[in-house]
């Protein structure tokens, strides 16, 4: 990774080309689309604030993709319409907002998250973890800043985030279990292994395994995950 978190230190989360866009602080008041308007409507300012930050970035992002720019609909799931032949992913937490976007021919989802670096509280442990997850992080190098438990929250997030779209099934943190590599000894960068442990629920792919990457930078954790194509 660059010293600099960049977007394309962002693209660099995904093994698919990837456009990135973070948001600049004019985004957080950028204009939305009638469409988009009428679903944040009754939201209290804040969320309205990252709702248009994250359309704004999702806009530049798919500009610079090659797609046409339109309204970014959110579905009745929340999670929003991409426009035909693209995927993406939004994030946003304190003072971050983000979007990535593929191009279907490169990716068939792709998923993305950021979180602030501070520990996953411990009353969080056993709702985010599955019992397997606990004992591999045991063994795992400390290294200053990284905080497992936490990057294991923000690497289901970001599978969920591509899982969902192409299944449109719910997955709970313990239906899934993470497996952290580093890749070089006190580097805040590697990759990880998604696996779907609830056999019931249904597969994007024949296997059942998904590869992610995790890097932390300054206040943050960010993660993503790309499906690739079938
Ligand atoms: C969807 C979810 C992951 C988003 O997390 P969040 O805490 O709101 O954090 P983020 O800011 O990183 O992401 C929000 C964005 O995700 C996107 N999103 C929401 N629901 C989505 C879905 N079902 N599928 C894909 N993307 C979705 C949206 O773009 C949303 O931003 P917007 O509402 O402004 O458009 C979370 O709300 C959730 O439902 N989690 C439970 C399921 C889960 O994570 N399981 C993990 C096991 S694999």
């Amino acid at each position: 990774m660059n010293a600099v978190m960049d977007e394309r230190a962002l693209a660099d989360l995904f093994v698919a080309p990837i456009s990135a866009c973070i948001a600049d602080s004019d985004m957080f008041s950028a204009p939305l689309f009638s469409e988009e308007e009428a679903y944040i409507r009754k939201a209290i300012p804040a969320r309205r604030r990252e709702f248009s930050a994250g359309r704004a970035a999702a806009r530049k992002a798919l500009a610079k993709a090659g797609a046409d720019v339109g309204p970014i609909v959110a579905e009745l799931d929340r999670s929003p319409r991409w426009p035909d032949s693209f995927c993406g992913s939004i994030t946003h937490c304190e003072g971050f907002c983000s979007a990535v976007v593929a191009r279907s021919v490169d990716a068939d989802g792709v998923g993305f998250d950021a979180e602030e670096a501070k520990p996953l509280g411990s009353d969080l442990y056993h709702l985010v973890c599955r019992p397997n997850d606990l004992e591999h992080f045991h063994p795992l190098p400390r290294i200053d800043g990284v905080d497992w438990p936490k990057l294991a929250f923000s690497a289901k997030e970001s599978f969920y985030k591509c899982y969902y779209p192409s299944t449109r099934s719910f997955l709970g943190f313990r239906d899934v279990s993470v497996i952290f590599s580093v890749t070089a000894e006190n580097s805040k960068e590697g990759t990880f292994l998604i696996i779907l442990e609830n056999k019931v629920k249904p597969m994007p792919r024949p296997s059942t395994d998904f590869v992610g990457r995790w890097f932390v930078h300054g206040e943050r954790v960010y993660t993503g995950v790309t499906l690739p194509r079938a």
